[in-house]
């Protein structure tokens, strides 16, 4: 199975699993504690899908590491699944944040703040009007509710498997198209009744980096042009590309960008940008009311402050200069494993995101990533790296870089991982 002998993935599974449980009574004793309290024992039911059989509970947070409450250390390189991509208190933002906490953290008014971070937001992004929200998931439903306001149309195109948060819109009343597949695209907008496609760039999720094909992104943008669908990107995985996300990246032009999580450091946060179209529109649907837009808790000056730091002293050339650097040697660590074995895997990379998947080429689609192949290899290495100290992504097994990471927690993941894979093959 995908290079693996079933035997010894049985066998280290038993073994990681019996280990982690071992090492961790506090853990043990606060879950049981927490069934009483919490569905699954845990305050979101995703921990309890994660592989360890006890979840981890943190101490403390600090830098590109984690230290849990029976006393493990942990480089971490899941980093909050991008929310916590600058690390866990990175200085900019705390000296941000200790200095606003002091001076309000939400008023329903705006500041100079406010103004700074939209101007620097158009200058980045390249849409010229920009409003705030409390998470990505709440951005991109506000986008939704947007480009539906502005069309008049109510269906929704969103690629297979995509994931753009516990938005109900983007699960449910949506059309499903395969991700690279311009046919299928030109088939769901031929009718004209679409409101937006809702993408990521490059799609991020499944533990893989799917990229577009070449002409891809000129043919999605030219098919919403013109049957008058609005080309929402979401960025909010896609921001380890570079300070510009990919839309800079790669010279796109949407309607609307969303994003969040490591937008305000790890301040809750959202954004959303639009066209000087869509902004003409948005602003006649506002006069009459909300219209469904706006939350008392988005735009906060704490979230906001955080934000300014953020663009203006963390996501800088500097920054990601380090994240490719270290994102480079650990895709390098995990090349070289894969054909030291001849393993029928490849590796992923989008700037500071690093994932493998098992399969030797590069999906196109998220579809070839299911069903999950694979899953027990991932749980096992995700056990045995963590065991030993490396945490990657719960979900996916992807590794993120932030400017917090320090080379030698790299190197140790690339032996380790060596390691786990002499004894699988
Ligand atoms: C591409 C994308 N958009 C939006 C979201 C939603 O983010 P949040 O859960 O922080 O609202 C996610 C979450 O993983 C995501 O991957």
């Amino acid at each position: 199975m995908i290079g693996i002998d079933g035997a010894r993935l049985d066998a280290m599974l038993a073994r990681e699993r019996a280990a982690w449980s071992a090492a961790r009574p506090k853990a043990a004793a606060l879950r049981e504690r927490a069934r009483r309290s919490q569905l699954h024992g845990t305050p979101q039911h995703w921990i309890h899908q994660f592989p360890p059989p006890v979840p981890l509970v943190i101490d403390r947070a600090v830098g590109a590491r984690l230290y849990d409450t029976d006393g493990h250390e942990y480089a971490d390189f899941g980093l909050a699944g991008t929310a916590a991509l600058w690390g866990h208190n990175h200085p900019a933002v705390v000296s941000a944040v200790r200095e606003q906490i002091d001076r309000g953290s939400v008023t329903l008014w705006s500041s100079e703040d406010h103004v700074v971070v939209t101007e620097e937001l158009q200058r980045r992004f390249g849409l010229p009007f920009w409003q705030f929200a409390v998470s990505a998931t709440d951005a991109n439903r506000f986008a939704l509710t947007l480009a539906r306001a502005v069309t008049g149309r109510q269906k929704t195109v969103v690629f297979n498997h995509a994931y753009h948060g516990s938005v109900d819109e983007s699960l449910t009343g949506s059309v499903g198209v395969e991700f690279n597949d311009i046919d299928a695209l030109d088939r769901a907008l031929a009718s004209g009744d679409v409101a937006a496609v809702l993408a990521e760039p490059v799609m991020t999720n499944g533990g893989a980096v799917i990229h577009p094909r070449p002409g891809f992104h000129a043919a999605l943008r030219d098919l919403t042009r013109r049957t008058g669908t609005l080309l929402i990107l979401d960025e909010t995985q896609t921001i380890p590309a570079g300070p510009g996300g990919c839309t800079r990246d790669l010279g796109l032009e949407p309607d609307i960008i969303t994003m969040g999580k490591c937008i305000a450091g790890g301040v809750p946060a959202g954004v959303y940008g639009m066209s000087d179209a869509v902004a003409a529109a948005a602003m006649r649907y506002t006069e009459a009311g909300d219209g469904g837009l706006g939350s008392t808790m988005a735009s906060g000056p704490l979230a906001v402050r955080a934000m300014r730091a953020v663009l203006s002293e963390v996501m800088t050339d500097a920054t990601y200069a380090h994240m490719n650097r270290l994102a480079t040697r650990y895709a390098n660590d995990v090349t070289t494993v894969i054909a030291k074995y001849g393993l029928p895997w490849h590796v992923g990379r989008l700037g500071g995101r690093v994932s493998y998947a098992f399969m030797p080429q590069p999906p196109h689609s998220a579809s070839q990533l299911y069903p999950r192949v694979g899953a027990s290899v991932r749980e096992a290495l995700w056990l045995y790296l963590a065991n030993r100290g490396i945490v990657l992504n719960g979900m996916s097994g992807a590794a993120l870089m932030s400017p917090m990471t320090a080379e030698p927690d790299v190197d140790r993941h690339g032996s380790l991982f060596a390691e786990a894979i002499s004894e699988l093959v």
